[in-house]
């Protein structure tokens, strides 16, 4: 039997500076103490100039939270103005990176070679990096949803040979669905998911059974518990419902009353 440990992770992207950030970090560990969430990995995604305030919090409190970065360089050190390495973020307490985020793909031209060479970066450097992948609108009218999907993943696993599944996430985040209002159907965020687990059969083989797959995509406390019904959905990546500590609470708690219910285990 495979287990596939459900991860919920909120994406603050540029939002909440560092003393906002230890607001509400401070409240949403007051809040999980009140919550059975011992079942999911919850982690956090604040922007960088955040971390090393929640990371603080996390360690004082002694708090059940995952620390995330929102973006890592492709290199490791060097002549590179602006950048942060896989290695600086690592010794800050973060364990996870998003790579590839939509919002990276478009409106900084992040392209899949780029996508590739940053998760590797970021193996390199001790982090998981969850993996972004999804199609627009336009793609998605015209059928090419499959097609995209396996470009997307198949560049950045055709550059991780012989890399451990555990040590990589996915989160299948359509572009239409993100920041719209409208996410997908459980069924549509299952079959994609289930999708990438097929095409990441082609390069892991059997180890695909324990990658992680999230969905993402206007997730909120009313649609989260029925978004991870899908068996090949293993958590969520949640944007402005993590805004607040309430808000990332309700979906925290849907879900996790998902998997306490006879609905969904997270032990399979
Ligand atoms: P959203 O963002 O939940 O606000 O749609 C999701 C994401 O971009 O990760």
């Amino acid at each position: 039997m495979t287990e596939r440990r459900p991860i919920v992770a909120g994406n603050w992207k540029l939002h909440l500076d560092h003393v906002e950030a230890v607001h509400h970090v401070t409240e949403l560990g007051m809040r999980l103490r009140a919550m059975d969430v011992a079942s999911i990995d919850v982690v956090v995604v604040p922007p960088f100039t955040d971390l090393r305030s929640v990371s603080s919090v996390i360690e004082a409190e002694k708090l059940e939270l995952g620390l995330g970065a929102q973006h890592v360089s492709e290199f490791d050190q060097g002549a590179y103005t602006g950048e942060v390495a896989a290695a600086m973020l690592s010794r800050l307490g973060v364990t996870i990176v998003l790579v590839g985020h939509s919002e990276r793909r478009t409106f900084f031209h992040m392209d899949d070679a780029t996508v590739a060479r940053t998760a590797a970066a970021a193996l390199r450097g001790g982090l998981t990096p969850m993996i972004c992948v999804g199609e627009s609108e336009d793609e998605r009218a015209d059928g090419a949803t499959d097609e995209v999907l396996a470009r997307q993943l198949g560049a950045v696993l055709g550059e991780l040979a012989g890399v451990d599944a555990e040590r990589l996430c996915v989160a299948y985040e359509p572009v239409w669905a993100i920041g719209s209002g409208t996410a997908a159907t459980p069924e549509d965020a299952g079959s994609a998911c289930a999708h990438l687990r097929k095409l990441a059969e082609q390069h892991l083989g059997e180890a695909a059974a324990s990658l992680r797959i999230l969905y993402g995509g206007s997730v909120s406390a009313d649609n989260a518990a029925e978004l991870v019904t899908p068996p090949d959905v293993d958590g969520l990546l949640v944007g402005s419902a993590s805004l607040t500590p309430a808000g990332f609470a309700g979906v925290l708690g849907a879900v996790t009353d998902c998997y306490r219910s006879s609905r969904r285990s997270p032990r399979r």
